[in-house]
């Protein structure tokens, strides 16, 4: 399947780009921004003719959720008409289109994982520039893949897992919040499952992350105590429970996110990686390096 990719510099898509290097049955291409731009339909529609695609995967948004409550006209354009635009150029030309969305149109209020059917009431402007972008979706004629995940980490791109080994390289204690729960996603499981979607021709909105809830500072903790096994280093490495509102951010986070993985499982038949497991298997493979 020959596949254009967006957003080629970011996290997600450059783990895209590393595994369907490895699969004879994908031919990834993935223009830089300048190439295609989500937010000018005329470059996407110029790439689609160039490349001429059977899937758009979609990888480009703007994700600083902080930034986004200040630049809130670049995330509604980026995360919100961007989408628009790929969904008219995909259904214009009879592409599938996959695109990921977030646990952040949430507002968090719930007890137990969300489902697909819940609905969403986002408390940021990041979140609700993306369930702009899903709505838009889910109103084209587009065939559509629409995955929403959470808390991604991975090799490339600015991420939680490293933010947490840089600070314990240069501090004895790393304060990290215990009263948000949520899903650690590793971007590897996030592409295998994807690739595995697509096979289905079962389209519509999915939730995928890793299996198991934890707060930032279970996160944070299980990232070191790897660590500490594996490298032996930061042993004397404490990790410190704060609340949100000690960190006094510019955008609220929802303080439950969990998400309900029982949709993707039955259409893919696969068995989703407790968050410990991929944790250990990336961190592993990062010290390998
Ligand atoms: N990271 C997470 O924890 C997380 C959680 C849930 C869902 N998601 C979703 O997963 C997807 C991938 O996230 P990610 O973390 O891989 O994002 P990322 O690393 O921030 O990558 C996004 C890329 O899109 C590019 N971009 C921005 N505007 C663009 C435009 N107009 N046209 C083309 N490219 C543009 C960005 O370039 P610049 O950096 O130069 O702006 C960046 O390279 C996103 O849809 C995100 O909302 C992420």
């Amino acid at each position: 399947m020959k596949v254009l990719l967006t957003g080629s510099k970011g996290m997600l898509a450059k783990e895209f780009v590393s595994e369907c290097c490895n699969r004879k049955d994908y031919t990834i291409i993935a223009p830089e921004e300048e190439e295609c731009n989500i937010t000018d339909i005329s470059s996407i529609r110029n790439a689609v003719n160039r490349i001429n695609p059977q899937a758009l995967i979609n990888c480009a948004a703007y994700t600083d959720v902080d930034a986004c409550e200040v630049n809130q006209e670049k995330a509604f354009n980026v995360n919100g008409e961007g989408v628009k635009n790929l969904a008219q150029v995909c259904e214009e030309n009879d592409i599938l289109l996959v695109h990921f969305s977030t646990d952040f149109v949430f507002d968090g209020k719930k007890e137990s994982p969300y489902t697909e059917k819940d609905k969403p009431n986002p408390i940021n402007i990041y979140g609700e520039s993306k369930l702009l972008g899903e709505q838009y979706m889910l109103n084209s004629h587009a065939r559509f893949f629409l995955i929403r995940t959470s808390w991604m980490y991975g090799k490339r791109g600015n991420n939680f897992v490293k933010a947490v080994i840089n600070k314990a390289v240069d501090q004895f204690e790393v304060r990290v919040v215990d009263d948000q729960v949520g899903n650690p996603t590793w971007t590897r499981n996030i592409v295998d499952i994807s690739l595995r979607l697509l096979e289905t021709e079962q389209y519509g909105i999915y939730n995928y992350s890793n299996e198991g809830d934890c707060s930032w500072h279970e996160f944070a903790c299980e990232i070191i105590r790897i660590l500490q096994n594996l490298e032996n280093k930061f042993h004397s490495t404490r990790i410190i429970p704060i609340k949100s509102v000690q960190l006094k951010r510019a955008a609220k986070r929802p303080t439950y996110s969990a998400l309900s993985k029982s949709k993707i499982k039955t259409a893919t038949g696969i068995e989703i990686p407790h968050w410990k497991d991929s944790l250990k298997f990336f961190l592993e493979e990062e010290n390998k390096l």
